[in-house]
């Protein structure tokens, strides 16, 4: 298997529009228990705003409401107050589903028919002629990279096969807004980055997508703006790259300083009354090393750590030194 190259998560201008594509207005859900009484509060009070074109995150730990808000959305839960609206309409008016795609946490398809049968199955619900469907199941199995498995029954496939069929499923009608409920759960980091580039791909193309994920490092890849939600209350909203800005503190990356640059560097700081905080080589993520190193095992099969070592660390190859001052 081949790993991708990561893309460019976040370019300057994201192409997100100002026209709100879904909204929650003080949405909340307490389940009941078989004699109607209260027995748990997933959600209280929520207000949010997805818009046109970006990839908005609903982040949060286990429980914390972001299932439950997706399934309000989608109206197969009905809330106990407050209003969720998707392209204007009420979560509840099932025809504004028809632009939606969704990837459910946990996977429903038939255990019993092959990729093709499956996504052609879907196609049909959607009323789409024969020749529609024969040329958008090939596009998305294609798409998934599961052309090599099409043809075995689901109940063969691995939990990474499984989610990428999903989210193949999730497009069949090319909806405009994908939503999807932990993505890349069960998928190994290359999977991990290919469906991340997938999502970007969606946006890139002019989709909106909602996704909830608790693992961090996949959001913060992938999405323009997150909410974070805790015990069923949202606690920050926002850019991502806002969120995450240090703000006192000033990056400078070059390659191959001199040991006399460096000392120039510090003087400068010094003298302009700075605290240098940090000056060396950067680390790169485990994710950038293990998809490189599987890059290179891909195109030179017999690689040995030995081998490796004696070549330069880090994923990206660069060896620059890092200075951060403020
Ligand atoms: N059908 C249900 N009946 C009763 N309680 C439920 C039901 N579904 C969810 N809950 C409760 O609602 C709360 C929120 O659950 P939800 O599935 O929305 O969380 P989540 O953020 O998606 O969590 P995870 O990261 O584990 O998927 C939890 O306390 C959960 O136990
Ligand atoms: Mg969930």
């Amino acid at each position: 298997m081949e790993a991708t190259a990561s893309k460019e998560a976040k370019p300057e201008s994201s192409g997100a529009s100002t026209e709100v594509i879904v909204q929650t207005n003080n949405l909340s859900k307490t389940y009941r228990d078989f004699w109607g009484r209260s027995k748990v509060r997933a959600l209280n009070s929520l207000d949010l705003e997805v818009r046109r074109g970006e990839i908005f995150g609903l982040l949060g730990p286990n429980g914390s409401g972001k299932s439950t808000t997706i399934k309000l959305l989608l109206g197969l839960l009905f809330p106990t107050s407050g209003q969720a609206l998707v392209f204007g309409k009420e979560a509840g008016d099932v025809s504004k589903n028809e632009k939606i795609g969704y990837l459910p946490e946990e996977s429903y398809l038939y255990k019993f028919l092959n990729a093709e049968e499956t996504l052609d199955f879907y196609g049909r619900l959607f009323d789409m002629s024969a020749e529609q469907r024969k040329r958008r199941v090939a596009e998305l199995i294609s798409m998934v990279k599961l052309d090599w498995a099409k043809r075995r029954q689901l109940k063969e496939y691995s939990k990474g096969m499984t989610r990428r069929i999903g989210l193949a499923q999730a497009l069949i009608n090319d909806p405009e807004l994908i939503v999807l409920d932990e993505p890349t759960t069960g998928l190994d980091p290359i999977g991990v980055r290919e469906m991340k580039d997938l999502i970007i791909d969606l946006r890139e193309q002019g989709k909106t997508v909602l996704m909830c994920s608790h693992l961090l490092a996949d959001v913060q890849d992938v999405c323009d703006r997150i909410a974070i939600l805790h015990q069923g209350e949202l606690k920050e909203m926002g850019r991502v790259d806002q969120l995450l800005k240090v703000q006192d503190v000033t990056q400078i990356r070059a390659n191959k300083l001199s040991r006399e640059a460096e000392e120039e560097i510090r003087a400068v700081i010094e003298r302009h009354g700075g605290d240098l905080v940090s000056m060396d080589n950067p680390t790169t993520t485990l994710e950038e090393l293990f998809l490189s190193i599987v890059n290179e095992s891909d195109e030179r099969p017999g690689l040995s750590p030995a081998s490796r070592a004696g070549k330069s660390s880090g994923a990206s190859g660069s060896s620059g030194a890092s200075d951060s001052a403020n």
